[in-house]
């Protein structure tokens, strides 16, 4: 492109000498004589470079393109490695799921990486529109900005209106409508994942919704994930009707029903797991044709899936908490009420489970789910039952 701008322009400066040629007639003859030969040559350029253009004109329409398209991407400047390594300076983009999911896909083969990268956790909020738990989360990411990125998955017509000062400012990605239960849900995870993955920095993957407190503060979170060799993605083989029950043969031969899993749908995975989820064409047909309700697709399409293509990566147990003890089709919620030294005590020291093959007490970083109502209460007292 830059030889092209040149020639333009050396086009334009040969123009300006043949314009005083016309003007200026008094000369002597030399240098009248030079400048006819200018003259000449100026006109020999134009006269070259039409023909070459004219030459041209029946691919005119192809043509044009290609120069714009040049064009754009001398002004975006994607020819310096900053442009691959920075996030994307706005969270908005018009791309569609399947340009989008294209674009997410890409993967690079060279293993090292040549700058000094700092992975960062991306915690993406899956909600119908509003995070009553804001201010609580603020308090944790606080001083810790190197480490976390932030997405936000809202209905599509919802506007948030944090403060420029808020971590949430600015992160609200393009969305769609979304259902429990169905393949828009995990069509919204899908999205969340991808617009994450434009960020190369981002290594660990969160899905949390808006009624999910953090138990723990940043440091220990943020250890406990990086160190784990393993992502915390639920995924059990479940006899019964609400298990194997839900599994439909004409998911054959993609999925059996010995690769049949059941899991929350509040994961944690690695990079390398967010961009297989992105990339699948093969199960994702079968899970959207196959698994309607009373078939839940988000219990069973990401567990099941990861399972098949990569059971060794798996640690089977999601990091989020919830109650299923009082019984129904929706875990129970905890007011300002419940939230007690005790109600802690009770996470804290439940069933040991294991984190790298050891036996630990730490099973749970995340809980759910929380009401709006326990947030003042939350905020007093989050340095005694969070740490921080
Ligand atoms: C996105 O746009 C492309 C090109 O117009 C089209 O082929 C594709 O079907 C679109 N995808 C969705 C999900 O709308
Ligand atoms: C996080 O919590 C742990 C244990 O409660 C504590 O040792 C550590 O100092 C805390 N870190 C920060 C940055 O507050
Ligand atoms: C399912 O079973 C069929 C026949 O036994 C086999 O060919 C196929 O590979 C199995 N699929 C998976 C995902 O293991
Ligand atoms: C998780 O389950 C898969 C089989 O479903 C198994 O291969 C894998 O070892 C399990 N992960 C751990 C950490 O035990």
């Amino acid at each position: 492109m830059q030889s092209r701008v040149g020639s333009f322009s050396s086009l334009e400066e040969a123009k300006d000498p043949s314009f005083k040629i016309i003007h200026q007639s008094n000369r002597p003859f030399p240098l009248r004589f030079l400048q006819y030969l200018l003259l000449l040559l100026g006109i020999g350029i134009v006269f070259s470079f039409l023909c070459m253009y004219t030459s041209r004109n029946l691919k005119v329409q192809n043509v044009v393109p290609v120069i714009q398209s040049r064009f754009q991407s001398c002004a975006q400047e994607r020819n310096n490695l900053e442009s691959w390594i920075n996030p994307p300076s706005n969270l908005l983009h018009n791309m569609n799921d399947t340009e989008l999911l294209w674009r997410a896909s890409f993967v690079p083969n060279i293993k090292q990486y040549p700058f000094k990268r700092t992975p960062k956790i991306a915690f993406m909020f899956l909600t119908r529109g509003p995070l009553p738990m804001a201010p609580l989360w603020e308090r944790f990411f606080k001083g810790n900005e190197k480490l976390y990125s932030i997405y936000v998955h809202t209905l599509p017509s919802y506007k948030s209106d944090f403060l420029p000062s808020s971590a949430f400012y600015g992160r609200q990605i393009p969305s769609q409508v979304a259902e429990w239960g169905e393949m828009s849900m995990c069509d919204a995870e899908r999205r969340l994942l991808a617009n994450a993955l434009l960020d190369i920095s981002n290594e660990w993957f969160i899905l949390v919704s808006e009624a999910c407190i953090p138990l723990q503060n940043f440091s220990i979170i943020y250890r406990y994930i990086s160190r784990s060799r393993f992502s915390f993605i639920g995924s059990f083989d479940e006899p019964g009707p609400y298990g194997r029950g839900r599994y439909n043969e004409n998911m054959s031969p993609e999925v059996n029903i010995t690769d049949w899993r059941k899991g929350s749908q509040w994961f944690e995975i690695n990079r390398k797991l967010a961009v297989d989820i992105v990339q699948d064409s093969i199960y994702y047909p079968k899970f959207k044709q196959f698994c309607r309700p009373a078939c839940y697709v988000d219990e069973h399409y990401f567990p099941t899936m990861l399972t098949i293509e990569s059971p060794d990566l798996l640690a089977n147990r999601s990091l989020t908490w919830v109650d299923w003890s009082r019984g129904g089709a929706h875990p129970a919620t905890f007011g300002k009420n419940d939230l007690s030294d005790d109600f802690f005590k009770k996470i804290f020291d439940g069933q040991p489970c294991l984190y790298n093959n050891q036996p630990t007490s730490l099973c749970f970083l995340f809980a759910r789910k929380i009401a709006p109502n326990a947030l003042d209460h939350l905020l007093q007292h989050s340095s005694k039952f969070l740490g921080f």
